[in-house]
């Protein structure tokens, strides 16, 4: 392992690559202990300098230019290849060789399972052979892969199959060539024994593509819902945006090791197995959707990321946001497809709620951290470390943003100008907005986005204070909002730039005090029925409204139109009020997490002072009333049941007692399953779903309301709850419910029930990878569980640190979510957490860095936790040849 002198790359300092590379021509003779790749490249001088390559991990064999040996005029210097005296053209090949079975960092070329897969975003094609690795070099890709046919029988590329013939000594090759020309990053190979899945399907313009589903031998019975997905998204993105398959052949392989999700390379997309396998009795609704939701996103990247590709990788969210928020609104609109209006108004609401509720969680916490980042940051020094919630997740709400200011029909607009203008580049973030733009000045004439696009350039999430003053005589009220956001990461640094004001799109409704809509009349005549759309693009903005007889309720952020903290104080009074009757569902879903947010934090201080928690009346009452109300849907009833996660809570903590909170969050879930028994007992009644499985929103919403009832009758340890758990984990016909049972259980049983029903999954499921991966999760995230638990797991047979998906089912989940088994007083969670970070760094780098970001927000701890904290951070960064991912994320955490 080599030790990394972090560098700090800047956005400011780009500059175009020198040179153009117009054909790529890879040759590839696959073993897994020895690979030689001959590389052809056409180049042609478009600037100054020599040509300098990357490279890492690599053997060189041989360096030629126009077929002499370039011996003495290249020279290699640590991860570069610099080869100097090149004429304006020249063809350039380079002969190399890598060792694929050693390759645990699982980018570049690797094995898993005896096959071999590549990953070359964001850095890994330099893994592979020696290139120019930056996405502004597109050129022309053809590849020929030879291999042992028996081994190997599926060679696999980007692109069209032109070739396949059988060679000497029991091996084969193909040919394959992509048409479209690609940065390195999206270059793929696959090859091994796989089974897969097909299908054919017209595209709207009535080119017949083929669309294939590969996965390992035994597992062909778990890939119909993946290929299902593919073509849903296809179709979706035909009707959506009018955009269409470009290629005759799409391939998706499912790799049992990979380090993210999954992985859009042109043609041949690599997923992580989780996001392509499943079957009622081993995948979860959550699973299956998260098969339709992934699968989406790759597809769609192949316009929004592969036909339109990113500068540089400052620009990281123009693709990433972007096809985020285009794989949110397939995801709400396959929900809602074949509802009538209403349910499909609660389903898209449900679906706004999970987005936010992932936003919450992941990145509001990262956006006032150490890693805090803009959506596009302006510096790294591993890009690896940039993958991040902020740049996903808060970047598609920038993008929704702009749907908000433009409207749907003005946003379809914009895209459809991003295409015409830039289709086949490589390009910025600011070219995307300027596209957008044209649109949003034309509809609005005399305006522009030059405020909006403060949010690409300053991190942290906004605070929006709101005040409501009103007047019985002249009838009005006035709605202030006041913006303000801390300097958070880098920007506390001296130096950094003043902040600026967001554009932020504030949705505001107003209710009179039994509830009811108010119609919403501005003095300049404006009038909108019950939403407004407040454009507050200053520190400050009023806004006045007519015909108000009394002082309102108002509904803040409706829909969560801006990634914005709100600020109002409103009385428990008005959130029960909104609870029962705020017409915009996301809203009223709102103010009971308010409301529950109030209860439980309340509750944690008097734990903390030594007094008794009792759950209050009225938040039982408004519990049951949800709980009960006519006319909601079981998806929709089950988010507003559910109490804010412990990450969420603790965003509102001054200093954060984690076990603490965590109990007090059980003991609130307990308390409502004593009080509301009955209640619960017949939701469990009422939410059966018997029959065939389905993954459809309605059952699955059914199913998530069933085994919320079950979970909070187990915490309240209400009589007959453990009877009707272990009933459910025998007879359950699908895989939602059973774990549902047996978290329930594990979580709140006796502890022999409890083993016994865990020995009974592991020995039903043993075989199936990705089963096992949720036995340990249960496992690593029960109360009860300590390190000395999660040590023992790590002697289990099944376990691995080098299976990405194994690591994060046991390592990560201890340490990301078990509040009282990590964050033990004692300091034993973190001393393991070190240990772990360190571990895995030696094999995986990208994988120890996500981990060590468990400890990112260790100031906001009460001190007898953030001091051991801040020693385990001191110890990891002080260790020997410690990666620059994991450099990168320690320093910046102790700065
Ligand atoms: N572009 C992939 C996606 O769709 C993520 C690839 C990230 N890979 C990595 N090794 N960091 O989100
Ligand atoms: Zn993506």
């Amino acid at each position: 392992m080599r030790t990394d002198t972090p560098v700090t790359i800047r956005r400011q300092n780009y500059l175009p690559f020198p040179y153009d590379i117009a054909t790529v021509r890879l040759e590839f003779d696959l073993d897994p202990a020895d690979t030689q790749v001959r590389s052809q490249l056409e180049v042609r001088r478009t600037g100054e300098g020599p040509l300098v390559l990357n490279g890492e991990d690599l053997e060189l064999v041989s360096v030629q230019v126009d077929g002499r040996d370039w011996a003495g005029r290249y020279q290699v210097d640590g991860d570069t290849l610099t080869l100097d005296g090149l004429g304006t053209q020249a063809r350039v090949e380079i002969v190399s060789r890598c060792r694929p079975e050693a390759n645990s960092a699982l980018m570049g070329l690797y094995v898993s399972n005896g096959v071999f897969f590549t990953q070359c975003e964001a850095e890994g094609f330099r893994r592979i052979t020696w290139f120019p690795d930056r996405p502004d070099v597109m050129s022309r890709y053809s590849v020929v892969l030879r291999a042992d046919k028996k081994r190997f029988p599926q060679l696999l590329s980007n692109g069209n199959l032109v070739k396949q013939a059988d060679l000497a000594d029991g091996r084969h090759e193909a040919h394959w060539e992509d048409p479209f020309p690609k940065p390195c990053y999206l270059f793929a190979l696959v090859a091994g024994a796989l089974t897969w899945r097909e299908s054919r399907m017209r595209t709207r313009s009535g080119r017949e593509v083929l669309l294939q589903v590969y996965s390992d031998p035994g597992s062909e019975g778990k890939t119909q819902y993946a290929l299902e997905s593919l073509e849903r998204a296809v179709r979706w993105d035909e009707r959506r945006f009018s955009l269409e398959l470009d290629l005759d052949r799409f391939m998706i392989v499912a790799a049992r090791d990979f380090n993210m999700g999954a992985m859009e390379n042109k043609g041949l997309n690599i997923f992580n197995a989780a996001y392509v396998l499943a079957d009622p009795e081993s995948a979860t609704d959550a699973n299956f959707s998260a098969i339709e939701a992934v699968i989406g996103h790759e597809y769609f990247h192949n316009w929004t990321g592969n036909r339109v590709t990113c500068r540089d990788w400052f620009q990281l969210s123009l693709k990433e946001g972007l096809t985020v928020f285009r794989d949110q609104e397939f995801t709400a609109d396959m929900m809602a497809q074949g509802l009538d209006a209403q349910a499909a108004a609660s389903a898209r609401t449900v679906k706004r709620i999970d987005d936010v509720v992932t936003l919450r969680a992941a990145q509001f916490p990262e956006d006032a951290g150490p890693m805090a980042h803009p959506i596009r940051p302006e510096s790294y020094q591993e890009i690896g470390n940039f993958y991040t919630a902020t740049v996903y997740e808060k970047g598609a709400e920038v993008i929704r943003m702009q749907q908000t200011l433009l409207t749907p029909a003005g946003f379809t607009r914009g895209l459809a100008e991003y295409f015409r203008r830039h289709d086949g580049q490589a390009v910025t973030c600011d070219d995307f907005v300027a596209a957008m733009e044209s649109v949003y000045a034309q509809d609005h004439p005399g305006r522009d986005l030059s405020v909006f696009r403060r949010w690409y350039s300053q991190a942290g999430t906004p605070r929006v204070r709101v005040t409501i003053e009103h007047d019985a005589a002249t009838r009005r009220c006035t709605v202030t909002l006041a913006q303000r956001c801390e300097p958070v990461g880098v920007e506390r640094l001296p130096g950094a730039p003043a902040k600026q004001p967001f554009h932020i799109p504030f949705a505001i409704g107003l209710l009179d005090a039994q509830g009811r809509p108010l119609p919403l009349k501005q003095a300049d005549g404006h009038e909108v029925r019950d939403t407004a759309l407040l454009e507050l693009t200053t520190e400050h903005a009023q806004w006045t409204f007519e015909n108000i007889d009394a002082r309102p309720v108002p509904s803040l952020l409706r829909d969560f139109s801006a990634p914005v903290i709100v600020e109002y104080d409103y009385t428990d009074h008005e959130l029960a009020l909104l609870m029962r009757h705020d017409g915009n569902a996301f809203a009223r879903w709102e103010a009971g997490q308010q409301l529950a947010t109030r209860v439980i934090l309340a509750a944690t201080r008097e734990r903390q002072e030594g007094r008794p928690f009792a759950l209050h009346r009225d938040f039982i009452e408004a519990w049951r009333s949800v709980l009960t109300a006519p006319g909601l849907d079981a998806a929709y009833r089950a988010r507003a049941l559910t109490l804010p996660s412990e990450k969420t809570l603790a965003e509102h903590m001054a200093k954060v007692d984690p076990v603490a909170l965590a109990a007090v969050r059980d003991e609130t879930l307990g308390a409502l399953g004593r009080a509301l028994a009955d209640d619960w007992r017949a939701a469990v009644q009422a939410n059966q779903t018997p029959g065939d499985y389905s993954p459809d929103p309605i059952s699955a919403g059914k199913r998530a309301l069933k085994n919320l009832a079950l979970a909070t009758l187990m915490a309240g340890r209400v009589d007959g709850a453990t009877e009707q758990a272990l009933g459910q984990y025998d007879t359950a016909r699908n895989m939602t419910d059973r774990l549902s049972a047996l978290s329930s259980l594990v979580n709140f049983g006796a502890a022999d029930a409890s083993a016994r029903v865990l020995a009974d999954f592991y020995e039903r499921w043993q075989d199936d990878p990705l089963v096992v991966d949720k036995w340990f999760t249960l496992q690593a995230t029960a109360r009860g569980t300590t390190v000395q638990t999660v040590e023992g797991l790590m002697t289990h047979p099944a376990f691995s640190l080098r299976n990405p998906n194994r690591a994060r089912s046991l390592v990560f989940q201890f340490c990301l979510n078990n509040p009282y088994g990590f964050h033990r007083a004692d300091g034993s969670g973190y001393r393991y957490w070190a240990s772990q970070v360190l571990a895995l760094d030696a094999l995986n780098p990208e994988i120890a860095a996500r981990l060590a970001r468990a400890l990112d927000r260790w100031v906001r701890y009460v001190p007898e936790l953030s001091e051991p904290m801040r020693q385990v951070l001191q110890q990891v960064r002080s260790h020997p040849g410690l990666s620059r991912n994991v450099t990168e994320i320690v320093s910046k955490a102790l700065e």
